[in-house]
């Protein structure tokens, strides 16, 4: 067992375990590998078994060997159960019941122990983690939530009680075009339907307004609460933050700082996702073959669904505005679609002429390319990120929970794109991909690209985030020790 004097540091990182976080909080791993960092990475089985499947990551990570381990628990969950969006709560009771016991074990008296080779230091965890602060105490070490959604999104969240003590919550009648008073800082941006979606319940003991009201009151328990974001990009947001916490690190956009750093520090440049989906690489091929910033891409991420009628509309809404598109359909995304689905005939043509369907894209590659003009998106924080840093316009179609705030700052606080929340109707569809691809790109390609200028600028030497994250490590290395 080590002296007090000799502990060196060592994180416990536990995303929540869906694709977004994952994949998050991998990137951050690493950069804190890169600074002599222990990690310890929890994921459940169900991650890994993905994550060895589809990309391989344990092998990636054999090169930080010395500083980086796999850990995985149960997820409580049957194999065969949908991890959707509309699962999440049974994911998080899964966890509660049969990964917590065994994490509490782990890191007591179990391999990660204080009495083990190497105990912990630190637990960094999704902010929706509540048992982390008991877990955390009950070990002695430092607790960090990373809550890998928008800040912006997030602060709508922790304001839920001040949202309902003032009488907007629940929404006395259906009008969503209400502006909303009791958010500090977004006074004028956000109306009743740019909340989050679990806001439009009339019943304040729902299951999801229960757990964010109980996350909101353990997230000012931790020591910092860790953003994927820059400054440069919700500087506002951000101030507010500091109301809650001393120790606000904004050091995103996490996957440009990782290959950032990785390119200056070791010289390998990162283009790895961490996917748990197989990746069609047939995409890149076919986007090499289309003219610049002719195509629009559509993904609605690892966790949206849409039924068969809003499939329709959004493809006819494509084909209609004569645009090229190169579409993620992730097998399980569209309600109801059985394996006899055909093509309807009008579609067929122009599909055939401009489209590109694949079941799950390498994303990052795909918006970095030259021939992609456009992005329609279901506006996840992940997803945003990675479109903002390749400057590439956003037509946004929000699903659920912070999405609908991420498309609310797209076109009326950043003005990079437009948002289509709450419509999916074919001409629709078709009018904003018009604007974005053809009628107003010259300005809003030129505002993308200067956002995208201030993401890099804030990763590297100097920048906003790089400062953030040494003061991360520096503190995960001395303060919180
Ligand atoms: C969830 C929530 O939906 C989102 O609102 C929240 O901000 C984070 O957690 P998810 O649906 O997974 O996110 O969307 P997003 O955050 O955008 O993450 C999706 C990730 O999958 C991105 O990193 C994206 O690059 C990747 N992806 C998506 C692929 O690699 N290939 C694809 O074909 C589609």
């Amino acid at each position: 067992m080590q002296q007090p004097n000799q502990i060196s540091p060592h994180v416990l990182i536990f995303p929540l375990p869906l694709q977004g976080p994952v994949n998050c909080m991998l990137k951050l791993a690493e950069l804190l590998c890169l600074h002599q960092i222990h990690v310890t990475f929890l994921n459940t089985e169900h991650v890994q078994n993905r994550l060895r499947l589809h990309t391989d990551t344990e092998t990636y990570f054999k090169k930080y060997e010395k500083c980086f381990s796999f850990r995985t628990v149960p997820d409580g969950l049957p194999e065969d159960n949908p991890r959707t969006g509309s699962q999440i709560p049974a994911l998080l009771k899964g966890l509660d019941e049969v990964a917590v016991p065994l994490l509490r074990e782990m890191v007591t008296s179990g391999e990660l122990g204080t009495e083990s080779e190497r105990p912990l230091t630190c637990i960094i965890a999704d902010g929706i983690f509540t048992f982390a602060v008991g877990i955390a105490r009950e070990i002695g070490v430092t607790l960090l939530y990373f809550d890998t959604i928008s800040p912006c999104g997030f602060w709508t969240y922790f304001c839920l009680p001040k949202l309902i003590e003032a009488g907007e919550l629940p929404f006395k009648d259906d009008d969503l075009d209400v502006i909303i008073k009791n958010v500090p800082g977004m006074e004028g941006i956000i109306r009743r339907r740019d909340l989050p979606s679990f806001c439009r319940t009339k019943d304040l003991n729902d299951r999801i307004i229960q757990l964010v009201l109980k996350e909101d009151e353990h997230i000012p328990l931790a020591q910092g609460l860790i953003f994927n974001t820059f400054q440069e990009l919700e500087a506002p947001v951000l101030a507010q933050m500091l109301n809650i916490s001393p120790n606000i690190y904004a050091v995103g956009p996490l996957h440009t700082h990782a290959k950032t750093r990785l390119g200056e520090e070791t010289g390998v440049l990162s283009e790895r996702s961490s996917s748990i989906w197989k990746e069609d690489r047939t995409c890149i091929s076919w986007l090499d073959a289309q003219p610049l910033k002719s195509v629009v891409y559509v993904s609605i991420g690892s966790l949206a669904v849409m039924t068969k009628d809003q499939l329709l509309e959004i493809w006819h809404g494509l084909v209609n505005s004569g645009s090229r598109f190169l579409w993620v359909r992730r097998p399980g995304s569209i309600e109801g679609l059985d394996d006899k689905f055909e093509i309807p005939l009008e579609l067929s043509q122009g599909t055939k002429e401009r489209g590109c369907i694949v079941d799950w894209a390498p994303q990052e590659e795909v918006l970095s390319h030259p021939s992609v003009g456009g992005f329609l998106t279901h506006s996840g924080w992940n997803s945003t990120l990675e479109s903002i840093v390749e400057g590439k316009p956003m037509i946004c179609w929000p699903y659920f929970v912070d999405q609908q705030v991420n498309s609310r700052y797209v076109e009326e606080v950043w003005k990079i794109g437009l948002d289509m929340k709450d419509t999916c109707e074919r001409s629709i569809v078709e009018k904003k991909v018009r604007e974005v691809m053809d009628l107003k790109k010259d300005v809003f390609w030129e505002r993308a690209r200067n956002m995208a200028q201030l993401a890099k600028e804030s990763v590297s030497e100097g920048g906003s985030s790089f400062q953030d994250l040494n003061r991360l490590v520096e503190d995960i290395k001395s303060k919180y020790m």
